[in-house]
């Protein structure tokens, strides 16, 4: 057995698994059903997701829809979703995704109930959730017993090598993906070949790329209008590449090795972190990223040179920037007008005399310049200076001034190398 084969096994549902998996989605479907009946509602249940086409991996979610008649309005099938999910659910929270919906837990095991149009193949979706339920059929009709094993194999290689879920934070491969690949490629050792040699995007079917722009193309079966590779980022694509060119020289020792994080870089790491709002993250990582981008450009810009930066969203939104420098020289090269310019007069005029000037004027090749001292050195007061007239995207504008500035030694006991600053190749 190779070494992926090992880490199935490891991961493969129990007997037991499947057996408490099936009883509690056959309970919520009755109990759905018959409420749905007895109010009259013409919808109905059903199990959705990886446990419905028998692709899920130990620990798996339930996922359930209730599939309402086209007709309902979406502000019905939104407060009916919930009123359903939380009869269900006794703990449920609401979360949001195309509409509100209730996740919760039952005996240990994760269940999310989601309310949706009841969509036939072919007809036009009211909702991006309604083409979920034909998902199902879609995989199901088109597996035999060793695609279903080449899927979980799937899943547990691009878990290994980090880049499985389509989430936003993860930006991989979502289970429906690994699912389609398997399907267009017949095995997994067929679609492993293909990306060990693969050049440039991953496409299918051919030609799809006059359609859509991201590094993976993945048409959806079920909506030709829809991308299902969408979320995937081309650093994930190198991933895979990789990867797979390990697998097929079958050196899995590569694997192993955790990669070098030694500490004593003699760079300046800071961490900013603020409290997270209370909002989806598909829309506050898209902030965060852009908070990260402007501390990066404030940095260079001012000099500070960075070279490195992190990102994790969780409770708090944390940035991790390396810098090379901890504070700035005591003196700026500022550089005048062409000596031979009209300006260059003017230059000198401007600099004598000021109280910041520490060295010249100058002649540097056709130049003149001025050394003079500089204003702030201090990369906190620069930062928080700089970050009063930015703008760090709409949810995030109010917490400015709630943004802490961890250096590494202040913070001893988080965990930056391990936890936040290591670099792997997986
Ligand atoms: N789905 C999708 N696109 C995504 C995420 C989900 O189309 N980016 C649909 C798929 O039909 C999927 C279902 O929503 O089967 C449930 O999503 P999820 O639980 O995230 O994935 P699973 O396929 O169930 O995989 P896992 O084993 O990781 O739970
Ligand atoms: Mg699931």
């Amino acid at each position: 057995m190779n070494y992926f084969e090992e880490l199935l096994a490891k991961q493969m549902p129990t007997e037991e698994e499947r057996k408490k998996l099936a009883e509690i989605s056959s309970a919520i479907q009755f109990k759905i059903n018959a409420l749905c009946k007895s109010e009259n509602i013409n919808a109905s249940c059903i199990e959705v997701g990886s446990v419905s086409k028998n692709t899920n991996l130990k620990s798996s979610d339930i996922d359930m829809f209730i599939t309402f008649d086209k007709t309902y309005p979406v502000d019905f099938i939104e407060k009916k979703g919930l009123e359903i999910g939380h009869s269900v659910l006794e703990n449920g929270t609401e979360k949001y995704a195309e509409h509100p919906y209730v996740s919760g837990y039952v005996s240990g095991i994760k269940v999310d109930i989601v309310p949706a149009f009841r969509i036939n193949a072919g007809e036009r979706i009211v909702s991006t959730v309604d083409r979920t339920p034909l998902h199902t059929v879609y995989v199901n009709s088109n597996t035999d017993e060793k695609m279903i094993h080449d899927i979980r194999l799937l899943k547990v290689f691009l878990k290994r090598i980090n880049v499985y879920g389509s989430e936003i934070a993860k930006s991989g491969f979502s289970g429906y993906l690994c699912e389609l690949l398997i399907i267009h490629f017949k095995s997994f050792e067929e679609f492993i070949k293909y990306m060990a040699s693969l050049r440039g995007k991953l496409i299918i079917p051919e030609g799809s790329d006059r359609k859509f722009t991201e590094p993976v193309i993945i048409i959806d079966p079920v909506d030709p209008s829809r991308n299902a590779g969408a979320a995937v980022s081309e650093e994930n694509l190198s991933r895979l590449k990789l990867a797979s060119k390990i697998y097929m020289t079958k050196r899995f020792d590569i694997l192993e090795h955790a990669g070098e994080n030694k500490p004593g870089r003699g760079t300046a790491i800071r961490i900013f972190t603020l409290r997270k709002p209370d909002i989806i993250d598909d829309i506050i990582y898209p902030q965060a990223i852009r908070l990260k981008n402007r501390l990066w450009d404030i940095l260079e810009d001012n000099g500070f040179i960075p070279i490195a930066s992190e990102i994790s969203v969780n409770d708090n939104i944390e940035i991790l920037i390396e810098c090379k420098l901890e504070e700035l020289p005591g003196v700026e090269i500022h550089k005048g007008p062409p000596v031979e310019s009209g300006e260059a007069i003017k230059f000198i005029d401007v600099w004598n005399g000021n109280p910041r000037l520490m060295r010249g004027p100058y002649i540097l090749n056709n130049r003149v310049y001025v050394d003079i001292k500089a204003k702030n050195r201090n990369m906190e007061e620069i930062i928080r200076e700089e970050l009063k007239n930015s703008d760090i995207g709409k949810n995030l504008n109010g917490y400015k001034d709630e943004i802490k500035i961890i250096t590494e030694t202040e913070n001893m006991g988080f965990d930056v190398e391990n936890r936040f600053y290591s670099r792997y190749l997986f």
